[in-house]
């Protein structure tokens, strides 16, 4: 996601816009840049790479008078994080710019037809289509501005907050969403538009928060002019802004983690977004299709990763192996890279990284490639170095996350790795229709189902209270659940510095049932599938040694409610699928002992976001 402000009244826009880009910086990072009109009627476009900082440095020899402009901070979808990608973007003739939060995803199509009208294009971005699109439809139809901007985006397909100013109108900001969120705040003869609210907290608590397909014109001395794009008239709804500017970037939740955690069922239909087609049953991921032979050929697949990306990547082996039925290992990277491993040319090694900057793996898949082997990444910041290094890959495509203990990327790197998984099985013809339909279908479902879980957060916190007392956890599961567990261990851990272990359930007889007491809770991942008697049996053994269990069990359990402690249920769901479902809990566990143990949640001790040294 990205952040788009925007200002015009009495005051110089340039000091407003660049404090609300440090207002948004948590929404995205990649580059900044910014579009003013002077007192000569130029439009000035300023982009620069990197935080909003380096815009700053930038437009310091820059003229950046004016009393109207318009801003963003990027978040990559399509492209490059470099200047030229970077927004605001010029229509040909540099009368418009337009800046964008969103994704257009008919922009392939849209962009032909214009260059076919002999438009040309600069960036490789979906916006810079958009804004050509007004253009050429203005010209062509011979319409105001605003009436361009409603026929264009009745052609768009997608999500947008835009916002485009006109140099021949300075007296007007044109503004618009759908599916993207847009604030416009008004003040005393000025008006601001924001992705959110918190660039314009401090000039004014009345706000309108725009609908889906709406449109806004805003002009100083009048009334704010909101009509949908197809022309009718609406009604501004003024509010008055109740949260502060910290609750504000937070989305009204204590944490960024908290936040990251309810995005979940937003950000997985994000990242299945055009690429789990429900309607034609079926999964089309480019970086796989691109790429088909290397796949159906590999004798192995080697999955390198790090943290929670390497659970994620426990998970894949157990997908890929039952569904593609090829032989799958899961190396720590900072392992693998020293342990002078036998990496073939026909071997496939997967990297899974959140931030893309992890310095173990990308020197291990520096090392796979050296030997030959394909290198295919499973990130979230686009043009991070990982992805730059490898030969193909996927974007989740979560937005940036912030919480240093992952979340919404872990549930996020789980689905993308589950569609390599059955889209491999579906080609090889080592996964019947038959099941391939069933899980796709399911996975359209998951984002609901996840919506049900946190459902129960109230209930997770409630009971997380009387646990804040231990020093030792046991997490345990089998099969897609066992990564589950050493998820859940870790999210633990991590933020709430109680040492934590994730183990197989049937480990236990292997020592740790030595541990076994009433002061060491054991969460138990025992949704019924796979080998849940089996689990249910480890359940009683640790009940007869008077040990404390929390289970997280699907829901209409009655077998589990009987001996567990605690049970927090989850919808039933496709065996591969239960752990985008498990996995909530325990994240919401963690994070309700950590609150109360009063932890820095967000920042805990002693770790970084990106770990970029080794
Ligand atoms: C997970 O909550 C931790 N923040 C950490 O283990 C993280 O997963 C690990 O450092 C890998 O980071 P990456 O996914 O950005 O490579």
């Amino acid at each position: 996601m990205c952040g788009i402000v925007g200002y015009i009244g009495k005051r110089k826009a340039y000091p407003i816009l660049i404090k609300g880009l440090h207002r948004l910086e948590y929404r995205g990072y990649d580059s900044a840049g910014v579009a003013l009109i002077n007192d000569e009627g130029q439009l000035n476009v300023y982009k620069a790479k990197g935080k909003v900082a380096e815009l700053e440095t930038y437009c310091e020899s820059k003229d950046t008078r004016g009393t109207i402009g318009i801003a963003h901070t990027r978040w990559a979808t399509h492209g490059e994080p470099n200047t030229v990608n970077a927004h605001p973007h010029y229509s040909e003739s540099e009368r418009l710019a337009i800046i964008h939060n969103g994704i257009i995803e008919n922009y392939a199509v849209l962009k032909a037809g214009l260059m076919e009208q002999g438009f040309t294009f600069k960036s490789d971005t979906d916006t810079e289509v958009l804004v050509q699109l007004v253009e050429f439809t203005q010209e062509n139809k011979h319409v105001d501005l605003k009436t361009a901007v409603q026929l264009a985006l009745q052609q768009v397909v997608g999500a947008y907050a835009i916002a485009i100013l006109d140099k021949t109108h300075p007296d007007t900001l044109i503004a618009a969403r759908k599916g993207s969120p847009l604030v416009v705040g008004i003040g005393e003869d000025e008006y601001f538009i924001a992705s959110d609210a918190t660039p314009i907290v401090e000039y004014t608590d009345k706000v309108i928060y725009v609908e889906d397909e709406e449109i806004v014109v805003l002009r100083v001395g009048e009334k704010v002019d909101i009509t949908t794009i197809t022309n009718v008239t609406k009604t501004p709804e003024i509010k008055r802004l109740e949260l502060s500017l910290s609750q504000l970037e937070k989305g009204g939740y204590p944490h960024f983690m908290l936040k990251e955690i309810f995005e979940q069922p937003r950000t997985l239909t994000d990242s299945m977004r055009g690429r789990v087609n429900v309607r034609q049953d079926n999964i089309a991921l480019s970086g796989f299709i691109d790429n088909k032979d290397r796949f159906l050929n590999a004798k192995r697949i080697i999955i390198t990763a790090c943290g929670t990306s390497w659970h994620a990547g426990l998970i894949a082996m157990y997908a890929i192996e039952e569904f593609a039925q090829i032989p799958v290992e899961v190396e720590y990277s900072s392992e693998f890279r020293y342990r002078k491993p036998v990496i073939n040319k026909d071997d496939v090694v997967i990297a899974i990284s959140q931030s893309g900057e992890t310095a173990d793996t990308l020197a291990a898949i520096q090392l796979a490639k050296e030997k030959g082997a394909f290198i295919f990444s499973i990130c979230n910041v686009v043009g991070a170095s990982i992805p730059r290094v490898s030969d193909s890959g996927c974007y989740t495509h979560v937005g940036p996350e912030i919480g240093v203990a992952s979340t919404k990327a872990f549930t996020a790197q789980v689905t993308a790795l589950t569609m390599l998984a059955l889209c491999i099985g579906r080609e090889k013809g080592t996964l019947s229709k038959e099941q391939y339909l069933r899980i796709v279908r399911e996975l359209g479902q998951i984002p609901d189902k996840i919506q049900r879980v946190l459902g129960q957060n109230k209930r997770i916190s409630d009971f997380a209270k009387t646990f804040t007392y231990a020093q030792n956890f046991i997490y345990l599961g089998r099969g897609y659940n066992f990564p589950v567990a050493m998820e859940g261990a870790l999210k633990l851990k991590e933020i709430s510095y109680i040492h934590a272990e994730g183990y197989p359930a049937a480990e236990m007889k292997h020592g740790p049932i030595a541990l076994i007491s009433q002061e060491m809770p054991v969460v138990v991942v025992a949704p019924r599938c796979g080998t849940y008697e089996k689990i249910v049996s480890n359940i009683q053994e640790i009940k007869a040694r008077k040990g404390r269990v929390i289970a997280v069990v699907s829901e209409g359990d009655e077998q589990v409610r009987k001996i567990a402690d605690y049970v927090i249920e989850v919808p039933a769901t496709e065996e591969c699928l239960t752990p985008l479902l498990t996995v909530i809990p325990l994240q919401l566990l963690a994070y309700h002992i950590a609150v109360i143990k009063g932890c820095d949640v967000d920042q805990p001790r002693n770790l970084a976001k990106s770990v970029t040294v080794e």
